[in-house]
C-alpha cells in the first residue's frame, strides 16, 4: 500500500510510519515542518530509503497542503490510505469562563478541517488506489457519552471529525472505500504523557491491521477503537 500519514514526524503517526514500511508498505510522512525532522524519522529514512518520502504539510494552511498535494501528484501516482492523525489538544483545563475562544478556532482547523482539507485535496489521488482505507485519528474526549467539564477545544472538535468521517463514509461507501474514526486509547506521547498506559506501538500496529483491510469489523458506524471495535457515540 502506499499511505498519507500526518503529524508523522512523532509520536502515532511517526509509529504508524514505522509498523507500515516494516510491513513492505510505502509512506508519505506529512512532517509539521521541515525545520526539525525527528531522529525517528532520519532513521526510517536511513533504513527504507525510497519507501518513505518525508516532506512538510502543516494541515491548518490551505497552501501547504495544496503545495504538497501539487508536489506529490506529479511523482506519485496513486495512493491507497490516508491516516489524519495530526492534531493539538490546548487550554485543556480551561473552564467556559477562562477558555480564550481563538482556542477553539484553532483546534477545529486542525483536528477538523485539516482532515477534511486533506481528503479534499488527496481524493483524486485515492481514487487512483486499491483497496483504499482512510482512518481519521479520533479520541474518546469526543464522545458526547464521556463528556466532562473542560477540554473543550479538543473534545468538540474531535466529536465534529466522527460526524465528518460518518458522513464521509456514506459518501465513499459505494467505491468500497473505507472510512473511519479511530480512538488510540491513552497513549504514552508528547500528548498522552508519560503516565499513559498504551504503547503507541501497539495501537499503531492496530491501525496498520485496519489500513491493510485484515481486521473484521463489525461496527455500524465509522467510530471504532484500534481493534476495530465501535465507540459509543
Ligand atoms: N496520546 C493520546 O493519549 C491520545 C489519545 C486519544 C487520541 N489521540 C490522538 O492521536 C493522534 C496522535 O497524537 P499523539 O499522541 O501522537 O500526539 P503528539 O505526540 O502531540 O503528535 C501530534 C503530531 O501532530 C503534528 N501536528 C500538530 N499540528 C499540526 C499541523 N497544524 N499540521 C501538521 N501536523 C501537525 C505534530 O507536529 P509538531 O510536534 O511538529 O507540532 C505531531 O507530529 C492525534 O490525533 C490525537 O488527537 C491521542
Amino acid at each position: 500500500m502506499r499511505i498519507l500519514i500526518t503529524g508523522a514526524g512523532q509520536g502515532l503517526g511517526c509509529h504508524i510510519a514505522t509498523a507500515a514500511l516494516s510491513r513492505g508498505n510505502e509512506v508519505l510522512a506529512a512532517v509539521h515542518s521541515l525545520s526539525h525532522v525527528s531522529k525517528e524519522i532520519s532513521k526510517l529514512q536511513e533504513r527504507y530509503g525510497e519507501r518513505i518520502m518525508v516532506f512538510e504539510m502543516d494541515v491548518s494552511d490551505e497552501q501547504s497542503v495544496q503545495k504538497a498535494v501539487q508536489t506529490l501528484s506529479s511523482k506519485e501516482e496513486a495512493l491507497d490510505g490516508i491516516v489524519n492523525n495530526a492534531a493539538i489538544m490546548v487550554e485543556r483545563e480551561k473552564t467556559i469562563e477562562e477558555l480564550d475562544l481563538s482556542a477553539m478556532q484553532i483546534s477545529f482547523e486542525v483536528n477538523t478541517i485539516g482532515p477534511m482539507r486533506v481528503v479534499q485535496q488527496f481524493l483524486p489521488m485515492l481514487y487512483r488506489g486499491n483497496e483504499q482505507v482512510i482512518v481519521n485519528i479520533s479520541s474518546e474526549a469526543g464522545t458526547i457519552i464521556n463528556a466532562f467539564p473542560t477540554n473543550y477545544p479538543y473534545s468538540m472538535s474531535k466529536t465534529a471529525l466522527n460526524m465528518f468521517s460518518e458522513r464521509l463514509r456514506e459518501y465513499l461507501r459505494e467505491k468500497d472505500i473505507q472510512v473511519y474514526a479511530v480512538h488510540p486509547g491513552w497513549m504514552r506521547t508528547n500528548m498522552g504523557g508519560v503516565d499513559a498506559p498504551a504503547d503507541p506501538r501497539d495501537i499503531a500496529a492496530g491501525i496498520v491491521d485496519i489500513l491493510e483491510r485484515k481486521k473484521k469489523i463489525y461496527s455500524k458506524i465509522a467510530f471504532i477503537d484500534s481493534t476495530g471495535r465501535p465507540m459509543p457515540l
